[in-house]
């Protein structure tokens, strides 16, 4: 279906986005001591169910008129079609002529879409049955290695969408994995990476999954030849195996996840040990997709399939669930009304789940690489800005990092917190349950954050006149309180489809296009012309003078 997508405009030039600046003006100036004081039921009336998660948005700076102005947006974007465009295969990625269907990767077996002249559903099914079949024989040990080894330790080799989702998942589940199996994930060119993630390993029992949509990204190809090397060598060196048998290894040693079968074979991957995937699956869209084999063969299919009904649950919510109660949607109209409206520049994604360790770097490429945008559709410059820097670490870590700034900053840096009832590990320190007193924070920090310490609540304790000030908490600080039953495959993929979709509402606002990502092309083309001089093979002539020199001081501290 290449069918025009809905028509290229923004809410940043509508009325609704003027009203709003309007509204602001007011809004700056008031405290959520005094929301909460004027609405007392907004703490439990500004809050919403998506699939499992409950979503508490109250300790937002927003009234009820703020909210209705910013769904106002929404009709100014067309966001409605928009959501239709997507779910139903239209190209809307157009810089690349591409249809976005990552929502197709978790339909059920049993649901219908027809892109292209294609049955995705059919096609979605047969690779995800393929891959079950292939995580089964690893699991059970019936694929062994090239001297009948069980396989016990599987390098994850990809970068960017095809690292950051199958580590972040692998190390969210890990509860739910297979431990006889380890899942190791190889990524940067850095030498140390690969050396690091395998001089401990022995490659008889080393199976190495090269997870790339395009098969050419230049860590991703470099790392993998470096593997198929320090296989072929350990089988030889190690385990007695001629060279050719060695060589003849690597078919049960190596598989490939692209959509790039030339390439794959060209690099001496056998095809019938790949898994594909297909265009319309961004790089940061892709876990869900063959990208995430490793994490298949730890936790197996049945938890993998769970996974995608997770998704799948988030994704008829936000297509389905009216705007008022859509979680997507709200907490994207959130972000625009902080990042556009307050200046916020960052966005705070604070887990209280030690297991959620990558979630924030794994939001980072899904909402950055998406939203980090300075044209519109239409290629004229965006009119307002565009996308957030996110971060963050778990709970309580963070807290005794850099919730200092958070807490009592010039800044105002939303944040969202993310904690489960039911705990993965149930420990108690005496009669303490180590679980309550974790969520005790998860709690008390929005709160903190929301309502703060007067200086008039600080000197009634006693605290010295001069002292004050410095123990002033300001509060007002905006936050999200997402909260899930247990963290089980189904509700991580809740939570990713749930950013996957605000990213896609805040593009939507924006006028932009979410599925692109050019900016990161020309660093790359750079690092090619580059590495030639870093060789010694040709000269930095025409370079600027800071790289010419940089570039000096490389060559003369490795002698050359
Ligand atoms: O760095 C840009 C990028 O294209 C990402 O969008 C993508 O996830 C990553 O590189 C890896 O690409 P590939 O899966 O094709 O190796």
């Amino acid at each position: 279906m290449t069918a025009a997508q809905p028509t290229d405009i923004s809410a940043t030039d509508s009325p609704a986005w003027a009203a709003l600046h309007t509204h602001f003006g007011t809004m700056s100036a008031v405290h959520l001591r005094e929301l909460f004081a004027q609405d007392p039921a907004r703490g439990s009336e500004l809050t919403l169910q998506a699939a499992d998660l409950y979503v508490d948005y109250s300790k937002h700076r927003v009234t009820r008129e703020t909210l209705g102005l910013l769904q106002e947006l929404t009709s100014a974007a067309g966001l409605r079609a928009k959501i239709d465009a997507m779910f139903s295969g239209v190209h809307i990625n157009s810089t690349e002529n591409r249809a976005v269907l990552h929502t197709a990767l978790r339909l059920p077996s049993d649901a219908q879409l027809v892109v292209d002249g294609q049955d995705v559903v059919a096609d979605v099914h047969e690779v995800l049955d393929r891959m079950s079949g292939f995580a089964d024989r690893i699991r059970s040990g019936e694929w062994t290695g090239a001297t009948g080894e069980r396989i016990t330790t599987v390098v994850n080799v990809g970068i960017g969408g095809s690292d950051l989702g199958p580590v972040m998942a692998y190390e969210a589940l890990k509860d739910y994995s297979d431990r006889g199996i380890t899942c190791r994930f190889v990524s940067n060119i850095d030498p140390t990476d690969i050396y690091e993630k395998t001089h401990d390993l022995d490659p008889a029992s080393t199976l190495f999954i090269i997870a790339s949509k395009t098969f050419t990204t230049l860590e991703t190809l470099t790392n993998a030849r470096l593997a198929r090397d320090w296989l072929t060598g350990g089988l030889t060196t190690k385990h007695g195996l001629s060279a050719d048998d060695a060589t003849a290894a690597v078919a049960k040693h190596f598989v490939a996840v692209s959509t790039n079968a030339d390439k794959v074979s060209e690099f001496g991957i056998d095809t019938a040990n790949m898994f594909g995937f297909w265009d319309w699956v961004g790089g940061r869209y892709s876990y869900d997709s063959a990208i995430g084999l490793s994490v298949m063969v730890a936790i197996g299919p049945d938890n993998f399939r769970e996974m995608l009904a997770g998704f799948h649950a988030m994704d008829e919510h936000f297509r389905t669930a009216p705007f008022e109660v859509n979680a997507p949607v709200i907490l994207g109209l959130l972000n625009v009304w902080y990042g556009d409206f307050f200046g916020s520049g960052s966005h705070a994604v604070l887990p209280y789940s030690q297991y959620l360790l990558r979630f924030p770097a794994y939001l980072q490429q899904l909402t950055m690489e998406s939203n980090g945008k300075s044209v519109r559709l239409d290629g004229s410059p965006v009119l307002a800005d565009t996308g957030e820097v996110f971060w963050g670490e778990p709970g309580t870590n963070g807290q005794h990092a850099f919730y200092q700034l958070l807490h009592q900053g010039t800044r105002i840096i939303p944040a969202d917190f993310i904690g489960f009832v039911e705990p993965n590990h149930d420990l108690h320190d005496g009669d303490a349950d180590v679980h309550d007193l974790f969520m005790s924070n998860f709690f008390a920090q929005s709160t903190a954050l929301a309502f703060g310490r007067t200086a008039e609540e600080i000197a009634a304790e006693g605290v010295a006149p001069e002292v004050v000030p410095h123990k002033v908490m300001p509060g007002n600080r905006p936050s999200t309180s997402i909260l899930a039953q247990k963290l089980t495959p189904s509700v991580l993929g809740q939570l990713v489809a749930l950013y996957e979709h605000i990213t896609f509402v805040q593009g939507v606002i924006w006028g932009i296009n979410s599925f692109d990502q050019w900016g990161v092309e020309l660093g790359k083309a750079m690092a090619k012309e580059l590495a030639p001089m870093l060789s010694g093979e040709t000269s930095t002539d025409g370079q600027d003078s800071s790289t010419a020199t940089l570039i000096g001081h490389y060559l003369q501290g490795r002698g050359r």
